[in-house]
């Protein structure tokens, strides 16, 4: 049995920075060529093992539950057309995985949006997976790896990416001791965003948690922090100070974060060169587009 069988996808955030698009449309649905950042991590998190994926959303944003609904009278309509790979595409999401959703009424912070999934646990949810959808981790896999380092050190499990020291500024850095393994490190802090002659560590923080069912009590014992919201990473420094074990496996791949738009533009163009259809046009017309600039 894997370490966890829930997935937590909170997905209520205004999305402010792809203003005025998110008035109307989630940022989570914006397609990644022709498939919304929420199916990404929706397979990933079932290919780890996952067989329940909590979305936490907001009441404006149905949209997100709904792409997870079959459509049969599309799919019928589509059947009547022979257009077999397009009925294969939209039962897609709907196949992939067990959806629920959890509602965030006001977006109060990702730590928040976490505890709001508390409710669609079972007893036998000793730890659940959280997954950002606006963060893609490449390739995928690492959630196996972070199930691995729970079953050999307990606790939750958190996922690095090394990153160049100059750098480091953007991010959330851990503070980090050897566990003799060196893709495996055992977390003490973490700092947000320090100076590079000030972090600890080079390891940063991604959108992917393992997180030991403590959290949640955790949650309900935090107060605001940056930005007044209640922050996942702040629940789990207290876990660490309170002796929870907590450690982070380092993954030394690709990533695209689609939560801005100048990230969610690379990782189309990434995903547009690698499609067969696409890929080919497109490559040459930015050979000609960047020649010409
Ligand atoms: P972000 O801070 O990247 O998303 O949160 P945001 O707040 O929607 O975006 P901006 O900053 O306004 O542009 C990371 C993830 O956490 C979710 C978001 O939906 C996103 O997937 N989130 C954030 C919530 O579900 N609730 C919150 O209160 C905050």
């Amino acid at each position: 049995m894997s370490a966890f069988q829930t997935a937590i996808v909170p997905a209520a955030g205004l999305g402010t920075r792809f203003l005025p698009t998110t008035k109307a449309v989630p940022k989570e649905l914006l397609p990644v060529v022709d498939t919304p950042g929420i199916e990404l991590v929706a397979t990933e998190a079932a290919q780890a093992g996952a067989t329940k994926l909590v979305i936490v959303t907001s009441p404006g944003k149905d949209a997100v539950a709904e792409y997870f609904r079959p459509q049969p009278e599309l799919e019928q309509t589509l059947e009547a057309r022979g257009k077999t790979e397009l009925v294969e595409k939209v039962r897609r999401a709907p196949n992939l995985i067990k959806v629920e959703t959890a509602i965030q009424d006001k977006a109060l912070g990702l730590g928040h949006a976490v505890g709001c999934a508390e409710g669609n646990l079972t007893g036998d949810d000793e730890a659940v997976a959280v997954l950002l959808p606006d963060d893609l981790v490449l390739p995928t896999g690492v959630l196996t790896r972070m199930a691995e380092a729970r079953e050999r050190f307990g606790g939750s499990v958190l996922c690095a990416f090394d990153i160049p020291k100059d750098q480091i500024s953007a991010y959330g850095v851990f503070d980090v001791r050897d566990t003799g393994d060196d893709d495996v490190k055992r977390v003490v802090g973490m700092v947000e965003k320090p100076k590079p002659e000030d972090a600890p560590s080079t390891f940063a923080a991604a959108g992917r948690y393992l997180l030991d069912r403590a959290v949640f009590d955790a949650l309900k014992r935090i107060t605001p922090g940056a930005g007044g919201e209640l922050q996942l990473t702040d629940a789990i420094a207290l876990l660490i100070n309170e002796g929870h074990p907590v450690h982070v496996v380092v993954h030394r791949g690709g990533r695209h974060d689609l939560g801005n738009p100048a990230g969610f533009l690379k990782a189309a163009v990434d995903f547009a060169l690698e499609h067969p259809d696409y890929g080919p046009e497109l490559g040459e017309w930015l050979r000609e587009r960047l020649g010409n600039s």
